[in-house]
């Protein structure tokens, strides 16, 4: 047997668009609902037409545009129960290929009597009437009973039961003040099919918000009481604290199937790029912990994670990050990483490594780590690149101090171990940096002349690593040495000693070239 269909209805455009702030231009509209399209949305409600002259334009042009596509997705505005409200909605979608009105009332008491003062036989008058007056517009008309979580279950059914007699073809039952509870809202949805004489012929649609962090579990619940369809937003962007979710809820109708047995449209690849261009155009950042979009959603910090995903991925991934358009799931090189973690991160930017080389690396690796949070690749690339130049090294940085200030004078402390010990030495200098140089010199003996100093920032954030090098010049040889590291005199002394064993071993290759003198 087929599995039915639920019906994916994204408002971003509509609920999602009143959030403080997020208010859009019919050009980003434009663009949105082209990714919306892609991302294979059954209905993209597109604005409130009746609201402003641009709602209305933005409406008609998404119509003319994704509305007239191939396979392109029902366009919806919406209405109140006003004769002019619908007229702009019929006049927003003419161009559209699939029009649909979406008509709302208040049905719950606080609403009737504080809001709209009206009785519960005038609502559902209303309702009646314009659901029949929307019908002369178009086939799909969706009626809303707006606060139906805290509407009598009885008269609920009785306006639902009314409306699709109008010729409502989705009757869609809000919980538009985020008060139902999961269980709640389910049995809501079971008692009404089980109460209303006419519901097959509607669709029956769920519409959260996300007042109590419930509104994903409180559309799966209604989906599993056999609603089949989910009125959803990217991002869950929406009035006050948002709504249902849509990368989340398809994403569990996906990986639950077992347990919904649904089927939904959506390209789910398209989902990170569908939640990238709603966060750029509405400046609503999406929060790293975010399920599914988040930058950390695929991200694995801690060591015993990391081994596992690297052993097997599913021992920490329920879902695949390449399913969602993410391209493959991060392993944070952070101080609580392991080897394993370093070594397959390294082997991935195409550094080869041997055991010794790892456990140096690994040395160096967690003393970075321990000053930033993040070791990032270009970090890794830094350390690679900055490593001793091994055995031969005649200098070790083993210890620095360096002090300056205004009206202080910048001085320097230095331990470099060698083979024979450690030498130490102190100077002063014009800057913190020159003064660490001045003591490197002292200590090693090494008289080189600085012909060029470069810092740049080698990563990103605040912690950025900073990267040296240095260009020194002695006995007409000219070297290079880097150094990298969080701190900038840290990673100026670093490239300076790289120099220097640089200068050094190329000073003792120089020596054991010179030609012997004949006796
Ligand atoms: O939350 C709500 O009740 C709504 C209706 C207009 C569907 O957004
Ligand atoms: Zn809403």
């Amino acid at each position: 047997m087929k599995a039915d269909k639920v019906v994916i209805f994204d408002t971003t455009l509509r609920d999602g668009e009143q959030a403080p702030g997020c208010g859009l231009g019919t050009e980003q509209k434009l663009q949105v609902a082209d990714r919306l399209y892609r991302l294979g949305v059954d209905v993209i409600e597109a604005g409130f037409p009746v609201s402003s002259k641009g709602d209305l334009e933005a409406v008609r042009s998404i119509a003319a545009s994704v509305g007239r596509r191939p396979g392109a997705p029902e366009i919806c505005g919406l209405a109140r129960c006003v004769k002019g409200d619908i007229d702009a909605c019929a006049q927003a979608l003419k161009p559209a290929k699939r029009p649909r009105i979406h008509v709302f009332i208040a049905t719950s008491d606080i609403h009737l009597k504080h809001k709209l003062k009206m009785t519960r036989e005038q609502a559902l008058k209303r309702a009646v009437e314009h659901v029949q007056y929307a019908k002369k517009f178009v086939d799909s008309v969706e009626f809303s009973a707006e606060d139906a979580t805290r509407t009598d279950p009885r008269y609920l059914a009785d306006i639902v039961e009314a409306a699709i007699a109008a010729g409502a073809t989705t009757v869609n039952i809000p919980d538009t003040t985020g008060f139902a509870i999961p269980w709640e809202y389910g049995e809501l949805i079971a008692g009404l099919i089980r109460a209303v004489p006419n519901i097959a012929r509607a669709v029956v649609s769920a519409h959260c918000h996300d007042d109590l962090g419930l509104s994903v579990a409180n559309a799966l619940a209604a989906v599993r009481a056999g609603a089949r369809q989910i009125e959803c937003t990217v991002n869950g962007l929406g009035e006050r604290a948002g709504n249902t979710t849509l990368e989340e809820t398809v994403m569990a109708l996906k990986t639950r199937r077992d347990l919904f047995g649904v089927e939904v449209g959506i390209r789910t690849k398209e989902i990170a790029k569908a939640s990238r261009l709603v966060s750029a155009l509405t400046g609503v950042a999406v929060p790293p912990n975010k399920a599914i979009v988040g930058a950390n959603a695929f991200a694995h910090s801690s060591g015993i994670h990391q081994d596992g995903i690297l052993k097997f991925r599913r021992t920490y991934e329920i879902m695949n990050p390449a399913d969602v358009g993410i391209e493959e799931s991060a392993l944070l090189l952070t101080s609580r990483s392991g080897r394993h973690a370093l070594e397959s991160r390294l082997k991935h930017l195409g550094f080869a490594v041997s055991k010794a080389g790892l456990d140096e690396i690994f040395v160096r690796f967690k003393e970075l780590a321990d000053k930033k949070r993040y070791v990032f690749d270009d970090d890794l690339a830094a350390l690679m690149d900055t490593g001793s130049s091994g055995a031969e090294d005649e200098y070790r940085l083993e210890y620095l101090h360096a002090s300056s200030g205004f009206g202080v004078v910048p001085t320097a402390t230095v331990r470099l171990g060698t083979a024979g010990g450690v030498v130490q030495a102190a100077a002063c200098g014009d800057g913190p940096v020159d003064a660490a140089t001045r003591a490197i010199d002292k200590a090693s003996g090494m008289r080189p002349r600085l012909l060029d100093y470069n810092l740049r920032s080698v990563t990103s954030g605040k912690d950025a690593q900073g990267e040296v090098t240095v260009r020194v010049e002695q006995n007409g040889l000219n070297i290079l040495g880097r150094g990298a590291s969080t701190d900038i005199v840290e990673a100026s002394a670093k490239a300076y000693v790289n120099a220097i064993n640089k200068l050094a071993a190329a000073l003792r290759q120089k020596r054991r070239m010179k030609p012997r003198r004949k006796a």
